[in-house]
Parts: structure tokens; C-alpha cells; sequence
């Protein structure tokens, strides 16, 4: 039994897409929700529609993935309506990610959402690495203190923020600390591709995505260890939240090691990417099985029993 609860709700799986991957156009958001995903969300919005950064800006790599791709969306009005016309009685969530190019953005979209009485749920981005001018809000903790206030004077119900990953246990507290002064925050979703990373072509002697000279965010398995890591920290440090976990799931191992160390549900990024909606019954298969061999009939049963030595 794979289920889990939150939310208020019970969703028929752990597994879902990571923001940004399958997940742009409507005909791909219909297609995970008819896959063995168990909920769906959308790509980073913001206001008004965007043609992203010039191409080529993703590039998978034998280890994962590099992207720039400078949030190339359709606005936050296809989203809403797509959320307007969601199938929610299917019981898989729909989470709306939100990534404004300012607080004032962010609050605005919130506040139409919050208008809306919709059931979706947002996900507000403070991680997007990949906007030349933009620093990542995650980073700047005063900045996410402020927007956090503003979030909730915008937006009345539940919601999550998706956060970078972090690298410093000083970070993980100082986060932490912001994040649990507002008890409407239900989750974080750790971790963001790792920002800026450079992959180098041997054989042109060229950088392999044209936007930022080549820095972009990093994907697949660099990220695990790291990813693994930000939920851990986060499980132990944010009590009374959910973490979900992303980062380097490309099969039911890795979806485990994400629950044991704490994770609620679990994204998939890279691995959709380079696979397509099938990824997910698969994974979920094969984490199905490592748990029978295991002994667990739920994942309540090890969620967040890592062991230490
Ligand atoms: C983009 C990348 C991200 O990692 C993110 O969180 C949001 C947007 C992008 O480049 O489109």
C-alpha cells in the first residue's frame, strides 16, 4: 500500500512529477494525471505567459541533467483554468506552482487562487536558479522571511514552498526557523535542481546549454546525496510539516532512501524527463516490491527511521 496521507486527503500513491518536467501544456498535465502518478503538478507560473531562455537549454548528461531553461510557461490564467477544470474526485492532488519575478507577483497570484476557493494546492518556487538578475529568494533569508509574512496575508489556506538545496547545517537551522513561525506553511519540497552547475563537452571543448554560458541547474544522480540530505535535515527540524522529497529518483530504491529519510511523497524529475509518464508505474512497482521484501505494508511503516551509527 503505497497511499499517503496529507493534506487532509488520502492520495492513491507517493510518486508525482517534479514542477517543470511534463507539465507545461495541458495535453502533458492530462497525461501524468491518467498515469499511475499520484498527483500532479504544474510548471512554475508566472503572471503573464513566457518564451523562456534560447536554446538549446536542457541537456541530459550521463549522470542526469543541466537545465536553463528560464521559465518558459503559459501564465498563471492557463494554469488556473486548468485547475478550474481539474478532476479532483480522481483523488490525485493538483499542486500549482507559482515562481513571480516578485513578491508582488507571488502575492498576487496567491490571492487570485485564494479568490478562487479552488482545492489545488500551491507550491510557491523560492529556488528557480535560472533567471539572468534573479538570485534565488531561497537563498536570501531576510527576503524569505519577508515573503513568507506576505504569503500568508495573500493566501488563507495550506501551502508549500520548494526550497534550493542547502549545504550548511548554520542554513538548514536559519531556514527552519523562518519557515516554522507560519503553521499555514504544510510543506517543503527539497530540493531544487542544484543552481549553476557547468557541464563540460570534451569533444567540441563547449559548454552544452547556450544560456548563462553554460551554468545551469543540475539534475538526476549528482543531486541524490544532497537531496537526500535537505530532507533528512528538514524532517527533524520543520515537526508538524510534511517534506517531499526530489532529487535523483529513478527507481523504487531511491524512492525508499527518499521516505527513510523522511519524505511524505516523492517527485520525479530528470528520470520523467528522460523516460515519460511510464516512469511512474515502474517506480512505483519496484518500490512496492523492495518493501514486501522488507516487510512493510505502508509507508508510514520506515518513514523517517533512517538509522545513524
Ligand atoms: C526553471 C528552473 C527551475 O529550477 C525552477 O525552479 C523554475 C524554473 C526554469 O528554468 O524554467
Amino acid at each position: 500500500d503505497l497511499s499517503v496521507t496529507w493534506l487532509g486527503q488520502t492520495m492513491p500513491g507517493c510518486l508525482y512529477n517534479a514542477s517543470g518536467v511534463w507539465c507545461r501544456e495541458e495535453g502533458e498535465l492530462e497525461a501524468l494525471h491518467a498515469s499511475a502518478a499520484a498527483a500532479v503538478i504544474t510548471k512554475s507560473a508566472t503572471l503573464t505567459p513566457r518564451d523562456g531562455n534560447p536554446e538549446p537549454r536542457y541537456c541530459r548528461t550521463p549522470l542526469g541533467s543541466i537545465n536553463s531553461m528560464g521559465l518558459p510557461n503559459r501564465g498563471f490564467d492557463y494554469y488556473l483554468d486548468y485547475a478550474r477544470r481539474y478532476r479532483y474526485g480522481s483523488g490525485k492532488p493538483l499542486f500549482l506552482s507559482l515562481s513571480g519575478l516578485s513578491l508582488d507577483d507571488n502575492c498576487a497570484m496567491l490571492r487570485r487562487l485564494a479568490e478562487e476557493g479552488l482545492p489545488a494546492v500551491p507550491e510557491v518556487n523560492l529556488s528557480c536558479p535560472n533567471v539572468p538578475g534573479k538570485p534565488q529568494l531561497g537563498y536570501d533569508f531576510a527576503a524569505t522571511a519577508e515573503a513568507l509574512e506576505a504569503f500568508d496575508a495573500a493566501y488563507s489556506g495550506l501551502y508549500g514552498v520548494k526550497l534550493p538545496p542547502y549545504f550548511d547545517p548554520a542554513h538548514f537551522a536559519a531556514m527552519a526557523e523562518i519557515l516554522n513561525r507560519h503553521p499555514r506553511l504544510a510543506f517543503v519540497t527539497c530540493i531544487n535542481s542544484i543552481g549553476n552547475g557547468l557541464v563540460v563537452d570534451i569533444d567540441s571543448e563547449a559548454v552544452v546549454i547556450k544560456p548563462k554560458d553554460g551554468l545551469g541547474g543540475l539534475g538526476g544522480d549528482y543531486v541524490l546525496p544532497t537531496a537526500l540530505a535537505n530532507v533528512r535535515e528538514f524532517f527533524r527540524l520543520l515537526p508538524g510539516k510534511d517534506v517531499v522529497g526530489c532529487g535523483g529518483v529513478k527507481s523504487g530504491r531511491e524512492a525508499f532512501m527518499h521516505i527513510l529519510a523522511g519524505a511524505r511523497a516523492v517527485q520525479v524529475g530528470t528520470c520523467l524527463y528522460h523516460e515519460g509518464p511510464g516512469a511512474f508505474s515502474r517506480i512505483a512497482g519496484e518500490l512496492a516490491m523492495l518493501m514486501r521484501v522488507k516487510g512493510y505494508r505502508s509507508l508510514d511503516a520506515f518513514r523517517g527511521r533512517l538509522r545513524t551509527l
